[in-house]
């Protein structure tokens, strides 16, 4: 089998994370969330009160880039790796809503950018990677075999990240769940460095009426014909 680049990009909460680790898994590619490192520098930036609701010190935090080191490591249990901001395992406090609340506004720098993109783009030299984020398709891997971009309906979506962050004990509501969606999908979409859109090479699927095991069967189907067409 000729090995590919799997790029998934979409808005948020829409199963990206649910579906590249089962493709990774099946394929025995390595799986990589460009989203968590995002989240692990906002996560950086808040603990250093570089950012909050009433401030955020960009430069201070574009100074301090070189400083912060990003790693994945394999879980065995878990069967994906985990994130470690210097040396860490932030896996879980990066979900919180709280990193949400600031996480696209750290994803706008061009700086922050360019410093995870490079890192991205080095898990992927030899390809066998499945990587889900924003600009995958367009940015990190625009050369990717395969690229899928994945869409639901806003209210479906918050359900799903609510049911998510409730059951690991989050206390949440769905209304600020919603609003972080569409205020993230927001600034995703419209800022100026890498915004999401969806690339003309790729396949968009709509998941709103899907369930995980439906999902995984069509995107399967998908890559495996992919892959075989390349032969
Ligand atoms: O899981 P969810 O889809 O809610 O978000 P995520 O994939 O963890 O990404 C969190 C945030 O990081 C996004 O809302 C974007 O602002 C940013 N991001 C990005 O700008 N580029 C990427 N490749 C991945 C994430």
């Amino acid at each position: 089998m000729k090995d590919i680049t799997v790029a998934i990009d979409g808005f948020s909460s829409t199963g990206k994370s649910t579906i590249a680790k089962q493709l990774a898994k099946k394929l025995e590619y390595v799986y990589v969330d460009s989203g968590a490192m995002y989240r692990a520098v906002t996560l950086y930036a808040m603990q250093h009160q570089l950012i909050s609701n009433t401030f955020f010190y960009k430069d201070k935090l574009i100074s301090v880039l070189d400083i912060i080191s990003l790693k994945f490591k394999f879980n065995t249990d878990l069967g994906f790796a985990e994130i470690y901001l210097n040396d860490i395992n932030v896996e879980k406090e990066i979900r919180n809503i709280e990193v949400s609340e600031f996480v696209s506004k750290v994803a706008e720098i061009s700086e922050v950018r360019r410093k995870l993109v490079e890192q991205q783009q080095q898990f992927g030299t030899n390809k066998r990677v499945v990587m889900d984020g924003r600009d995958i398709g367009t940015v990190v891997f625009p050369n990717a075999e395969l690229k899928i971009f994945m869409n639901a309906s806003a209210k479906k979506r918050a359900q799903r990240r609510f049911e998510e962050l409730t059951k690991r004990g989050d206390k949440v509501t769905f209304d600020e769940i919603l609003k972080n969606i569409e205020y993230r999908d927001y600034i995703d979409s419209t800022r100026k460095d890498s915004p999401l859109i969806k690339a003309n090479d790729a396949i968009e699927i709509d998941n709103s009426e899907m369930t995980i095991d439906e999902q995984f069967e069509k995107i399967y189907t998908i890559v495996i014909n992919k892959i075989n067409s390349l032969k």
